[in-house]
């Protein structure tokens, strides 16, 4: 294995694999207490390669047991991103004795084509020997099938990124798929191809049924990060339609580091993982052993804001016990622009920030080295996440490139706000007003961030895991 920094950068919580590269999260699935996570993954070395599929599970989503390899390379092809269900009354005749797991993922050869495996153990995994299901020889983007399926409906659904857009297919065997219908051509707001389709329908505040519709966008933004855009509307059964359009794309994650993200079958809630790297850079990573991590997975909903109808996140993290900073008291005489700080120790590299504020501020965790991400709401309404100084940055010249990221809140105006950051060895996920703006981003600084600081007019607090 390379060697590419010199410090321990595993997170606590968040998945990793003992050793090589992962990307996408792959075929998340509960069932009967358990959570199942698989990834793209190269076995052999920490930067992408010949795709395979690893796995892991989870009863809680935070502590991750590994499985090793399900699914390795064969003559179609690399193994790329799909995902998971349960053939409940298996239609499909998988089974033996029972429901079988179904994967679905592309094979990706001279052609990307979409295929199965099933498991009735849940541990191996076989993959079917008619193998394509979806054949395909004149797409050139034509994967990482997203199998669903709709109550009322008698037949499974897939979704999947074709080119500039996504296409959905139909089967009640999960072995004769027919296409029933496209979306996105003209909807795609960001340009360039879809990759990893997700859709799923979710209960808007007004009690209706609202679907969302997820396309991690090929095309990278300039400093080499990756992009999810998301739109609402209607499925029939056969296609999407955007019914609640927008004038602007809908941005899943504001930060540089979440991509790919999809949601768990299987579950009523809904629930979604991401991969928390860019695709321009994620290689260069100073990880040594392992690359990549995911995402804390997050619960959706959707909820109303001063711009429209919208996701909110709220993450799934170890429990965590705040305690507010004393603030310091106002100089009498203070200058006109007279900004506060507050500031407190850091409980290690494991911690929860909670910010109440009353109008624009900045928060900064930083080291005695000077090291120091700044995160901040600015007055022209953005969440800003700024890295420049937050770690060695030289690593990779896009890392170093891409250093702010930006997002507009969901308000008319900026007012008294709150925002969370979790704080995970390498990765700050901050959730603005209630979890409707999201900020994933990945730091590696060559010290442990030892100190949060507050600059603004406000509450801090600092939380360390119970226990
Ligand atoms: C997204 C992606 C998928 C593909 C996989 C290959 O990151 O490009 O479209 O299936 O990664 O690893």
């Amino acid at each position: 294995m390379s060697t590419k920094g010199n410090r321990d950068f595993r997170p606590a919580f968040h998945y990793a694999p003992p050793v090589g590269w992962i990307n996408d999260p792959n075929g998340l699935l509960y069932e009967d207490g358990t959570w199942h996570l698989f990834a793209q993954h190269n076995p052999d070395e920490a930067v992408w390669g010949p795709m395979h599929w690893r796995h892991a599970t989870s009863t809680d989503l935070l502590h991750w047991q590994d499985h090793g390899v399900a699914l390795a390379p064969d003559e179609l092809g690399m193994i790329f991103s799909g995902s998971a269900i349960i053939d409940k009354g298996n239609t499909s005749g998988l089974g033996e004795g029972g429901d079988p797991m179904i994967l679905m993922f592309t094979h990706h050869g001279e052609h990307e084509q979409q295929s199965i495996a099933y498991s009735n153990d849940r541990m191996h995994f076989t993959k079917y020997e008619g193998n394509p299901v979806i054949p395909n020889s004149d797409q050139r983007n034509f994967r990482d099938p997203k199998v669903f399926r709709k109550e009322q409906l008698n037949c499974w659904s897939v979704v999947l990124a074709a080119g500039d857009h996504a296409d959905f297919y139909a089967s009640n065997d999960f072995i004769h798929w027919r296409k029933t219908g496209d979306f996105g051509k003209t909807e795609n707001k960001l340009g360039g191809v879809f990759e990893c389709t997700d859709l799923f329908p979710l209960t808007a505040p007004d009690g209706k049924i609202v679907w969302v519709l997820i396309a991690s966008m090929a095309q990278l933004a300039p400093f080499g990060s990756g992009r999810m855009q998301y739109f609402l509307g209607e499925f029939d059964g056969e296609t999407f339609r955007e019914t609640i359009p927008s004038d602007h794309p809908r941005i899943l994650d504001g930060g540089f580091d979440d991509y790919a993200a999809v949601t768990f079958a299987n579950t009523d809630r809904r629930l979604i993982v991401g991969w928390a790297a860019s695709p321009g850079y994620a290689g260069t990573q100073p990880t040594n052993e392992f690359c990549c991590i995911m995402t804390y997975v997050r619960e959706l909903s959707l909820v109303d804001t001063d711009t429209g109808l919208q996701l909110a996140f709220k993450p799934i993290t170890p429990e965590f016990a705040l305690e507010e900073v004393p603030a310091q008291p106002l100089p009498e005489d203070r200058p006109m622009f007279f900004v506060p700080t507050t500031e407190g120790a850091l409980p290690g590299e494991l911690f929860h920030i909670h910010v109440e504020a009353d109008s624009i501020f900045t928060l900064t965790l930083s080291n005695e080295d000077g090291e120091a991400l700044n995160i901040s709401v600015s007055s022209e309404q953005k969440l800003v996440v700024d890295r420049t100084k937050s770690s060695n940055n030289h690593f990779s010249p896009m890392f170093d490139s891409g250093l702010f990221s930006v997002s507009s809140i969901n308000r008319n105006n900026v007012g008294k706000m709150t925002l969370d950051v979790y704080f995970d060895k390498m990765i700050a996920e901050s959730f603005l007003d209630d979890g409707t703006v999201i900020n994933s981003t990945v730091v590696f600084p060559e010290k442990p961030y030892q100190k949060a600081t507050l600059h603004g007019f406000g509450k801090l607090w600092i939380g360390k895991t119970k226990g």
